[in-house]
């Protein structure tokens, strides 16, 4: 009889990659999608470390799937906390059948079979058969063109769980996304936790040649990427982005924190100063640049001066997102050695004030597109109604749009826009 299987997914893109990679490798094997946990033969959980306890939600979870085991299905952890806590997992709960880390996702066959319980190694050669991704988009499609992390910051738990880099042959990812463009996917998203450090193993071409390689392809509409490191933007990059017009104005470029003392404490390679010249010298190649970023507040021996100058740094750069996390101890990290944290209440409330500041900011960006006229990605009906077509700006917001005419999917369309809601613009397509 025909398998079925299931997968929960926490965490960073390259974990909604990986769990299209591992659903793509068991369809192959004739299992077919189940609708939930319940009515599964095999559960997966791709877990995530990056912070907040995830290893008890892990653990919480698989008390909650023993009883599933009873009735028969198997259950398999993958991801972050699979690789962390390896052994320990079938320690303390018996009732898993397998583990597996993120740099084995693409030898899921041999741990299926029940050959392997536990595969936690960093393969020296990794499988990745881009042919049987499941991808969710039939717009997009996401490439991991590097896998790993060679930078080492104090913080963060991915040199563990992911391992050293590894990039991908550039022939492979050529391959890869020629196919994606092939089925009619239009636009393409390269992964990496560090993505423009990318220097391919065979021929040295680096991120910058990738990019454009890439945008000599036919069929491309936009290219986007991330996350990038700025310690890792060369001129070369910058360059390369404000001459191919496919590549997306947006620049998803982590800061972590403004003050140059805290950089130092987190090992991230750059200053205050020189984050904002990265920034400067990206607008002034391509002054219409909307950026993103990651913060994290309280880390160890964070003053309440070394926030302000965190909150002066959005003001300065005008973030359109950003994504903004309390200081999570990391197991085996170096900054757990750092001493002098900060106080939980207190970081809560400098969490508070960096949600307020960057809400002012955001409002006022949305309401900078009223009355423009931006092309939009159309993606689909939206969610909450059909009659409304939703797309992506090139700057990554999300555009619900009326139009006349029923729109292409996969199309650009320009939008005129009306409206800025909370975090979406709205509009009309223009004849
Ligand atoms: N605590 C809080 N946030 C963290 N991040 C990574 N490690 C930690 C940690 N230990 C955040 C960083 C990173 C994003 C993916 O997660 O901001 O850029």
């Amino acid at each position: 009889m025909e398998k079925s299987y299931f997968i929960e997914t926490w965490g960073c893109q390259m974990n909604d990659l990986d769990s299209q990679r591992l659903g793509g490798q068991l369809r192959l094997r004739g299992y077919r999608r189940a609708e939930s946990a319940r009515e599964a033969d095999l559960i997966l959980l791709n877990t995530c470390s990056i912070r907040d306890k995830s290893e008890s939600k892990v653990y919480s979870r698989l008390g909650e799937l023993r009883y599933q085991r009873r009735r028969g299905a198997r259950i398999g952890v993958a991801g972050c906390v699979a690789q962390q806590e390896g052994e320990r997992i079938l320690e303390r709960s018996p009732w898993v059948d397998f583990v597996m880390g993120p740099a084995n996702v693409g030898f899921l066959d041999e741990i299926i079979d029940g050959k392997k319980k536990i595969a936690v190694d960093f393969p020296a050669e990794r499988s990745y058969d881009h042919l049987t991704i499941d991808r969710p988009s039939a717009v997009r499609a996401q490439v991991t063109i590097i896998e790993g992390c060679n930078k080492n910051c104090t913080f963060c738990i991915v040199p563990t769980t992911r391992g050293r880099e590894i990039s991908r042959p550039s022939r492979d990812l050529m391959a890869e996304i020629r196919h994606a463009l092939e089925q009619g996917r239009v636009e393409i998203e390269l992964l990496g936790q560090t993505v423009n450090a990318y220097r391919c193993p065979e021929t040295g071409m680096d991120f910058a040649a990738l990019l454009e390689a890439v945008t000599d392809l036919s069929g491309l509409l936009r290219l986007r990427f991330m996350t990038s490191h700025p310690a890792e933007v060369t001129g070369r990059l910058i360059e390369v982005m404000r001459d191919r017009a496919q590549i997306c104005r947006f620049l998803h470029l982590p800061v972590q924190s403004g003050s140059s003392a805290v950089l130092r404490r987190m090992k991230r390679l750059y200053t205050r100063e020189r984050y904002l010249d990265t920034v400067d010298r990206i607008r002034e190649a391509i002054p219409e640049m909307s950026f993103s970023t990651d913060l994290i507040v309280g880390f160890p021996g964070e003053s309440e001066s070394d926030f302000e100058l965190t909150l002066s740094l959005m003001e300065r750069v005008r973030f359109g997102s950003i994504y903004a996390f309390k200081y999570s101890p990391r197991p085996g990290t170096p900054a757990l050695r750092l001493g002098d944290p900060v106080p939980d209440p207190i970081a809560s409330e400098r969490l508070n004030r960096v949600f307020a500041l960057q809400e002012g900011i955001e409002r006022e960006t949305l309401r900078s597109y009223v009355g423009r006229v931006i092309p939009v990605l159309y993606e689909g009906p939206s969610a909450r109604d059909a009659s409304v077509f939703a797309g992506k700006s090139e700057h990554n917001w999300t555009v619900n749009f009326i139009s006349p005419r029923p729109a292409e999917l996969g199309r650009l369309v320009d939008v005129h826009i009306h409206e800025a809601l909370h975090h979406t613009l709205r509009g009309e397509a223009v004849a």
